[in-house]
């Protein structure tokens, strides 16, 4: 047997190819940053071309660290930043345009035009998401509309769309030679275009949006053999799991039961609640999305409560700020204060997500005094992402019935002990970290390792989780009702700003 599966995790900022073991520990990681691109306030693109390369070198990385060839791993599994949105031509592989990232805010007319139309939910019974300038479909349009040709093209079959997952997989599995036009459930499901029930692109939405059917993937389950690399750099290996990264961080979390959820900290915020086999609506502000299905089993559903911006505030504090010089500085300079000093920062770069849905909000820094100095700053920044957390917690309590007895967490931010404790005390729960933090790209392996037999079922999963590390709540219900208090002032003042 194959010793290995391989896991290319193609996130926000960099992307990472890990090897993992048959227990799911790592075995080696090869990683590389890409550039973020800001043509215009608000706008984020990323190059896609840059991406592949970058793709393939951390694939060599991680196979060169571990001594493998490509007869020792059994399958490749791919996760991916979502709803970030590319267009290439089929006969040359090159792209259209730079992918627009799923924070670009270019969309944002598009968004008040459909909502004057039908309001901000019209296309939430089918898709489970409201209108927002996050999810490809519009971003899609947005393409269609001002890239010259491209309407053309699509419509002839010559352009393909996909997010980051269905543009690598279908250069691993040939490119211009063939390669496989795919994606799975998780990812589709949040395109705003495929219609949640029958797991099919959706005509209606297809019609709202104008846009051809000819350019879209065949939409999959998330753990079966798409096809095989035809690169040098894994010949034959078969490409067989496909999930969004919240969708791979619940899986590599074994959260397999509903009921039970997982908060990813990254670039933003994601928690996700395995709801189960059944669709649940969301009341207060949430996305209904697929989960993720297993092949030949039944599509699994999830309530998720998206938060745009939290580590990529601490990245902005260092690099557009210069009040830090590297993310993990941020802990320091917040424990040289007690406290936030009154200071609170509602991080809107992108507007609101959930639950608030405010494409009209912008970043403010409220309550300020001359009191307030960096550390408190570094504080209120920290705080951001446990308040935004604690309010799609709150959210997700009202709308599945259940009170969370512990949340399991994983991601970069999880190393800031400061904003773990924070987080416990906000939300007055248990906080539970496990011991395979790199749960995101383990949760792709586990999709690639269940198609290909590396792994015979979930139960084998769930006994390679364990806890490493636990935070319990210390603070006292006045302090906290007052903080969350003041939270919620500011939030207001974030909003009316387009
Ligand atoms: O929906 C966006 C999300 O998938 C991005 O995740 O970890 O790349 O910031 P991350």
């Amino acid at each position: 047997m194959s010793k290995y599966i391989a896991a290319i995790d193609q996130g926000t900022t960099s992307t990472r190819c890990i090897l993992f073991n048959h227990q799911g520990q790592i075995v080696s990681v090869g990683q590389k940053e890409h550039s973020q691109i800001y043509p215009n306030p608000g706008w984020v693109e990323h190059n896609p071309v840059e991406i592949w390369k970058n793709t393939l070198e951390v694939i060599a990385l991680a196979r060169i660290q571990a001594s493998a060839t490509s007869a020792d791993i059994a399958a490749i599994g791919i996760t991916n930043q979502r709803e970030t949105t590319v267009v290439w031509n089929k006969r040359t592989g090159r792209p259209y345009y730079n992918a627009l990232v799923w924070q670009d805010t270019r969309t944002s007319d598009l968004v008040t035009q459909f909502e004057k139309e039908g309001g901000l939910n019209r296309f939430r019974e089918k898709t489970g998401l409201p209108l927002s300038t996050y999810f490809s479909g519009l971003k899609l349009k947005w393409l269609l509309e001002n890239v010259t040709n491209l309407r053309e093209d699509a419509e002839k079959g010559e352009a393909l769309f996909g997010n980051m997952d269905t543009f690598l997989i279908w250069h691993l599995t040939g490119g211009v030679q063939g390669g496989i036009h795919v994606t799975d459930v998780s990812n589709a499901s949040r395109t705003q275009l495929m219609n949640l029930r029958s797991l099919q692109w959706d005509a209606d939405m297809l019609a709202a949006y104008d846009i051809p059917a000819q350019m879209l993937p065949e939409i999959r389950s998330s753990s079966e053999v798409y096809g095989h690399v035809t690169n040098e750099i894994l010949p034959g290996v078969p490409v067989a799991g496909d999930l969004g990264d919240q969708h791979a961080a619940l899986v590599g979390q074994t959260c397999f039961t509903p009921g039970m959820a997982k908060n990813t900290y990254g670039t933003g915020c994601f928690l996700v609640m395995n709801t189960g086999g059944e669709l649940k609506t969301s009341e207060n502000g949430l996305l209904s999305t697929i989960a993720y299905q297993f092949a030949g089993q039944p599509v699994q559903y999830a309530l998720e409560g998206s938060v745009a911006v939290t580590g990529a505030l601490v990245q902005w504090v260092r690099d557009n700020l210069g009040l830090i010089d590297k993310s993990s500085d941020i802990e320091t300079l917040a424990r040289t204060v007690q406290d936030n000093g009154g200071a609170y920062f509602v991080p809107a770069f992108s507007g609101l997500y959930a639950p608030y849905w405010r494409n009209d909000a912008r970043g403010v820094i409220a309550g300020l005094t001359r009191y307030v100095n960096k550390g408190h700053i570094a504080r209120a920044v920290l705080e951001a992402t446990a308040y935004q957390t604690l309010d799609v917690v709150r959210a997700m309590e009202q709308d599945s019935g259940i009170t969370l007895a512990s949340l399991r967490v994983d991601g970069g931010m999880v190393q800031n002990q400061l904003l773990m404790q924070f987080q416990a005390d906000i939300l007055n729960t248990q906080v539970v970290a496990p011991t395979i933090a790199e749960t995101t790209a383990l949760g792709a392996a586990y999709a690639a390792g269940l198609a290909v037999g590396y792994w015979q079922n979930i139960d084998e999963l769930k006994q390679n989780w364990s806890v490493a590390h636990t935070w319990n709540p210390q603070m006292e219900e006045p302090q906290r009702t007052n903080l969350h208090k003041g939270w919620q002032k500011a939030v207001t003042k974030s909003y009316d700003w387009v």
